[in-house]
């Protein structure tokens, strides 16, 4: 029975606090914060601004480590691996969408979606097939030769999704990706990704400050001033 509980948890923080030290202030923006996120789960990271959203995806996302506590990824304590490690589980495992879509601009759109495989030489025809189809199912299929400056903002952000989505990884992790679109769009890419994560089981984090947006996820961690004020249950 603990086996298939473990097996099932695909991310946990355990009491993670993360100081940040400029000049010679130091700022507690998270403190002892623990949360267990199980595969294919989507969970929304509500809270106002500053309250430690984007410091708690990065810590998860590995993109930065705690100052104390530790991260688990699919039961690895991400602690005892050293920066080349953790890139690689990283790249293997995680895919990162951002509020600012961070598209290259003179890339095209199917340019942008097989980058991170071109950066390990695997940017093959069959790969290439692969991307137009993600591109394709997403509904920008119209799209792939187009400059992100040629495109709307959810065009490029589902672009974004697309890039996100090429390593097949299992979790996927997104800093307010509906922050820069109207609502209407907003809702479109909400929809879009409780898609993806039912149709391919990804395990989706989705900070927001939009609850509407958080509604339509399963469940709803909200941060305060660096600590988890309540979990909610939408459905
Ligand atoms: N690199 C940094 N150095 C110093 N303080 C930071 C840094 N990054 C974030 N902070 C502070 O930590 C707090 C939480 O920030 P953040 O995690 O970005 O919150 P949110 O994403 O919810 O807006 C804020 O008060 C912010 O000013
Ligand atoms: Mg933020």
């Amino acid at each position: 029975m603990v086996a298939k509980r473990e097996e099932e948890e695909v991310m946990r923080a355990d009491s993670v606090q993360k100081v940040y030290f400029s000049k010679k202030v130091q700022y507690i923006a998270l403190k002892d914060v623990s949360v267990s996120i199980k595969k294919g789960e989507f969970v929304t990271i509500l809270g106002p601004s500053g309250s430690g959203k984007t410091t708690f995806m990065n810590l998860l996302g590995t993109l930065d480590r705690p100052t104390k506590g530790k991260v688990f990824i699919d039961g690895v304590d991400t602690s005892e691996l050293d920066n080349n490690q953790l890139s690689i589980l990283r790249n293997r495992k995680i895919g990162f969408i951002f509020q600012s879509y961070n598209l290259v601009p003179y890339l095209s759109a199917l340019e942008n979606v097989i980058l991170p495989l071109m950066v390990e030489g695997r940017d093959t025809p069959d790969n290439l097939e692969r991307a137009r189809n993600i591109l394709e199912e997403i509904g920008i299929g119209n799209e792939i030769n187009k400059k992100p400056n040629e495109m709307s903002g959810g065009q490029q952000q589902r672009v974004a999704i697309a890039r996100a989505l090429i390593n097949e990884p299992p979790i996927i992790i997104g800093d307010e990706p509906t922050g820069n679109l109207d609502s209407k769009t907003a809702e479109l890419v909400m929809n879009l990704l409780i898609r993806l994560s039912k149709e391919k089981r990804i395990t989706m984090v989705i900070a927001t400050h939009d609850p509407e947006v958080a509604g339509l996820s399963q469940r709803s961690i909200y941060m305060k001033d660096g600590v988890i004020e309540k979990h909610v249950r939408n459905k």
